[in-house]
């Protein structure tokens, strides 16, 4: 997708947030906590043009899979139209209903669930639906990465994350442009 037709997506979808994809730098720190070694399921809450989905499609083995859920019908058909990869799902809908989405295409659970949602953009009720139903889909051992803007609040995600899984951990990243806050949260 050409840069002028992302900018022309985010003047007609607030939810976009960002005005650039992620930096490569952040993709390797945020991707740098998973381990692809063996087959893995990953959920992709907001994938955009696909600068996660690609990389991971270069590190993950054969029988792995990415269920990729985006809101925005110009980046499920874009994502469609360009990458063909049995390993990837593309499912145009909403990152609190993970858990039909991720019983639809494999057993309802996964080992990682990557975040790009701005999460100060939901409700108080549906920042909490979400990272309940995201801890009810990740496995035992499984961490959910979400990834926000650096200037975000506790409020926004970090209250709901300690509300719903033992163990966060968050950082501040300067290798991207805005610099972003990294979470990393697991049972
Ligand atoms: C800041 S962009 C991140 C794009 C990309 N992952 C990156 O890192 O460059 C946020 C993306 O989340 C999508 N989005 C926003 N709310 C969503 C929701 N509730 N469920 C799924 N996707 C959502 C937007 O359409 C947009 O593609």
């Amino acid at each position: 997708m050409s840069t002028k037709e992302y900018v022309k997506n985010i003047i007609r979808d607030k939810n976009i947030a960002s005005i650039t994809p992620t930096s490569k730098k952040g993709v390797q720190e945020i991707c740098g906590r998973m381990n692809l070694d063996n087959r893995v399921v990953i959920v992709e809450y907001g994938p955009a043009t696909g600068v996660f989905t690609n990389y991971l499609l270069e590190r993950i083995t054969h029988d792995s899979l990415i269920i990729a859920i985006e809101l925005n019908e110009n980046f499920v058909q874009y994502l469609n139209e360009n990458i063909t990869d049995e390993r990837l799902i593309v499912h145009h809908g909403s990152a609190e209903e993970v858990e039909e989405i991720t019983r639809k295409y494999a057993d309802g659970k996964a080992d990682y669930v990557l975040s790009g949602i701005p999460f100060s953009f939901l409700t108080p009720e549906l920042r909490d639906k979400v990272v309940k139903n995201t801890s009810l889909v990740l496995k035992e051992k499984g961490k959910f990465l979400p990834y926000q803007t650096f200037y975000q609040k506790d409020e926004h995600l970090k209250k709901y994350l300690e509300k719903h899984f033992a163990n966060v951990h968050d950082q501040y990243f300067f290798r991207n442009l805005p610099p972003m806050r990294i979470y990393e949260a697991s049972k």
